[in-house]
């Protein structure tokens, strides 16, 4: 039997296996305790209920499903938080797990609304959404969700379906195993201080050629980067020619390791180094290339605005308290996502310069001309219209105030 212990997060109080008992003092989570439950994934939860409220406004969803839910906390914060009254099918195979999410069912008055079934995910995603398709599928695995993508995208309505993929796979999106990143997402990650947006985007394009064989386009809501995981929020749609034209939304991104220059490369022109322009003057630098990989959008503003003005209008204290910032960054950077974001502590690593405060290389470059942004991947990283050369300079003009 398992032991069981009663947690509270956002307006939910549920049952999950009591962590301390299972991991010790250590408090580690692995997948080994009896019902997966991860605390620190409550940003994430909270962020997606925010983010499931606001599509919601222009969204109909009239069932959900979580195919690997644990306790079900993050299915049930979305019946009791989110606006609506739509149902939801919860899947686990493990047993401890069903047995947990069914009491927690019971225990907020959600039978009417919310159904778990034990079995396999992709199975089934497939035969229960035969007769109605889902419009909202959540995929939160231990690791990878490219074995589930498949199977979810096949079970979203056709008419318009909200896709959300999360991945906790970073040595692989993060280029410590080449040939795992190709054969599992299609695409050579990279290993670079902007490693976490090639991950976004690796994904981003493994999501697009699988709704791409179902015949269908992706359009990306948003993505996000924090912590041990990414994850993104997509909408999928039967569309064929849409997604014949999102092919020039593949390509890769070229790196150089001496100068820290990237370039966008749109799949069909040839991989030659000759058109690489470095930052600096006779760099030899190696050339290093992600991808392909997604090189398209990965935010809609309407999606951050409406998460940010649900957020302001509801009580913060139901957050974790960095959702307020994340939401704020990411509209910032949303205007500036097709140019890969500059770490700037590593571009000072580089050049062995004192790294200047965000908000004052952010300033500078305006001053000059540039848009400049934060970035809600990493708060020692900016986004720019300036080339890298430029930022180098603008931070060397900073140190000498
Ligand atoms: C990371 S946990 C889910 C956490 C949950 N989404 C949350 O927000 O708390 C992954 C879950 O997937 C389940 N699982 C693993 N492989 C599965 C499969 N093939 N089919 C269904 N469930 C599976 C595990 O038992 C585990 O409960
Ligand atoms: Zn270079």
């Amino acid at each position: 039997m398992t032991i069981e212990r009663e947690y509270t997060e956002g307006r939910i109080t549920f049952l999950s296996a009591d962590v301390e008992h299972y991991s010790g003092n250590k408090k580690q989570i692995t997948a080994s305790i009896p019902v997966f439950y991860n605390e620190k994934m409550r940003l994430n939860r909270d962020i997606s209920v925010l983010f499931l409220s606001a599509y919601l406004r222009e969204n109909k969803i009239e069932t959900m499903c979580e195919p690997l839910t644990g306790s079900g906390v993050r299915t049930l914060r979305y019946l009791k938080e989110c606006p609506g009254d739509f149902t939801a099918k919860l899947f686990d195979v493990n047993p401890n797990a069903i047995e947990i999410a069914r009491k927690n069912i019971k225990s907020l008055n959600l039978e009417t609304r919310a159904q778990v079934l034990k079995g396999d995910a992709k199975l089934l995603l497939l035969t229960e959404s035969r007769e109605k398709r889902f419009d909202y599928v959540d995929v939160d695995p231990f690791g990878t969700p490219a074995p589930y993508v498949n199977a979810a995208i096949q079970s979203l309505n056709p008419d318009g379906g909200l896709l959300a993929l999360t991945a906790t796979d970073m040595p692989v999106l993060c280029g410590a195993y080449q040939k795992v990143a190709l054969r599992r997402y299609g695409g050579f990650s990279v290993r670079a201080p902007f490693v976490h947006e090639v991950a976004v985007r690796l994904l981003e394009g493994f999501a697009f050629r699988v709704a791409g064989l179902n015949d269908c386009s992706i359009t990306p809501l948003a993505v996000l980067s924090t912590d041990h995981y990414i994850r993104t929020w997509i909408k999928i749609e039967a569309d064929r020619k849409k997604s014949n034209r999102q092919t020039e939304n593949l390509g890769i991104i070229k790196f150089c390791e001496g100068c820290m220059q990237t370039q966008i490369i749109p799949q069909p022109q040839k991989y030659d180094n000759d058109t690489f322009e470095h930052a600096m003057h006779n760099c030899k630098g190696l050339i290093r290339m992600a991808g392909p990989l997604w090189i398209g959008d990965l935010f809609k503003i309407k999606q951050l605005k409406g998460a940010q003005e649900i957020f302001n209008q509801d009580d913060a204290s139901y957050y974790h308290k960095r959702v307020q910032r994340i939401l704020e960054e990411m509209i910032e950077e949303h205007s500036l996502i097709e140019i890969p974001f500059i770490d700037l502590h590593a571009l000072c690593d580089l050049h062995n310069f004192t790294p200047p405060k965000n908000s004052d290389i952010i300033q500078y470059l305006k001053t000059m001309g540039y848009s400049a942004t934060r970035t809600h991947f990493r708060p020692t990283a900016i986004r720019t219209n300036a080339p890298v050369a430029e930022v180098v300079s603008a931070i060397k003009n900073l140190m000498k105030r």
